[in-house]
């Protein structure tokens, strides 16, 4: 048999996954540990292109609205888990979140997303009369949720009052890998569940997972990349795993830059029109982070909206940046780091095109 060297085996594999945009684990795994610089440079060479085929040089942008750091869960990796005694907690009251929304909507964001821990207080009544106050308001904007597990009569509400996006991170495709980053209070099971309910419902959804993640293995983020490709999700938000130091896996490695470029160029050929975000986390890592994600064939960002007073408070890992800024300097930030790659962020919706 042929001896084929690393190299013609990633272009064999490319070439197939362009056509199909299917492979095997295998394939993916072997994509991931095969890897060259040079390899890297034409993968994601050719993401780019498919992203500006669909959504030429535009850039989506989210308003993220960061209203409760309250949560009743302990996931491993996670600063604002409840058993991290150092956060201080908030959560916003409806005024607040609307007045962020009011100022999101000023600086021409079309799409707010409205992110938190899963704390109690949000009953689905208090949370359906938010969704329901800012669509009555802002019916020219998009409503993202992103409040983790939540029953499928909840969710139903929730879409029913006016929100139509969620994102639900999967974490990991691999259910013994979830289990080394969650407590046994939780289950892999249901995440998925929770993502096919959400689904099923007719939101547009977001999955994703961490780079980087502790015990995280190549076959770990090749079954990632098989779930991504049957499931189609609308979203996929990935970022580095950065340690936060009052976590149990705080002294674990943080996920690489290159790595989570290379996946997000991966990710953008086995779904050529997902809307995939350039992640903070991303960012937070390296100063032209997020520039690198749109140069590896990310299409969206997501500045910070929250009030400038809490946002120190919601630190998922150390050293996030954009936590001092307002709303406007954020967004003015990634407009000129997008322009300064040759990209324009836009006053849009931002909904995924079909193709
Ligand atoms: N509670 C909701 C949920 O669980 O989906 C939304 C908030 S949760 C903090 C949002 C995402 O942050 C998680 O899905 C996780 O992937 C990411 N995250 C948490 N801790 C992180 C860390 N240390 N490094 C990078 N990303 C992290
Ligand atoms: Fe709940 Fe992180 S443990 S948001």
């Amino acid at each position: 048999m042929k001896n084929i060297t690393s190299r013609e085996g990633i272009i064999q594999r490319i070439q197939k996954l362009e056509q199909e945009h299917a492979l095997a684990i295998e394939d993916y795994e072997y994509l991931i540990e095969n890897r060259t610089p040079e390899t890297d440079d034409w993968i994601r060479y050719k993401a780019v292109q498919i992203t500006r085929s669909i959504y030429g040089r535009d850039i989506y942008v989210r308003g993220l609205i960061e209203f409760t750091n309250i949560c009743r869960n302990n996931c491993y990796y996670c600063g604002i888990r409840k058993d991290n005694p150092h956060v201080r907690r908030y959560r916003l009251s409806q005024e607040e979140i609307l007045s962020s929304c009011k100022t999101g909507h000023a600086l021409g964001f079309r799409t707010f997303v409205l992110q938190g821990g899963e704390d109690a207080y949000f009953t689905d009544d208090r949370l359906c009369a938010i969704v329901s106050e800012i669509h009555e308001r802002y019916p020219d904007c998009a409503i993202t949720l992103s409040v983790g597990e939540r029953s499928a009569e909840s969710y139903r509400r929730l879409y029913e009052a006016g929100a139509e996006r969620y994102l639900l991170r999967h974490e990991t495709a691999d259910a013994d890998h979830y289990r080394l980053l969650h407590p046994s209070t939780m289950s892999f099971a249901h995440r998925m569940d929770c993502i096919r309910t959400l689904r099923d419902i007719g939101y547009a959804v977001g999955i994703g997972m961490m780079i980087g993640a502790p015990y995280q293995t190549a076959r770990h983020l090749a079954e990632d990349l098989k779930f991504i490709e049957t499931f189609q999700p609308e979203m996929c938000g990935i970022g580095p795993f950065i340690p936060h130091g009052q976590t149990p896996l705080k002294d674990f490695p943080a996920g690489s830059v290159d790595l989570t470029c290379y996946l997000l160029a991966l990710i953008r050929l086995i779904c050529p029109d997902v809307l995939l975000p350039a992640t903070t986390a991303l960012g937070t890592m390296d100063p032209k982070g997020r520039e690198k994600g749109v140069l590896s064939g990310a299409n969206v960002v997501m500045p910070n909206l929250s009030p400038t007073e809490v946002r120190k408070d919601y630190q998922l890992y150390d050293n996030k940046i954009c936590t001092g800024e307002e709303s406007a300097q954020c967004r003015g930030c990634l407009e000129r780091r997008m322009l300064s790659i040759g990209y324009q962020v836009v006053t849009d919706r931002g909904d995924k095109k079909n193709i």
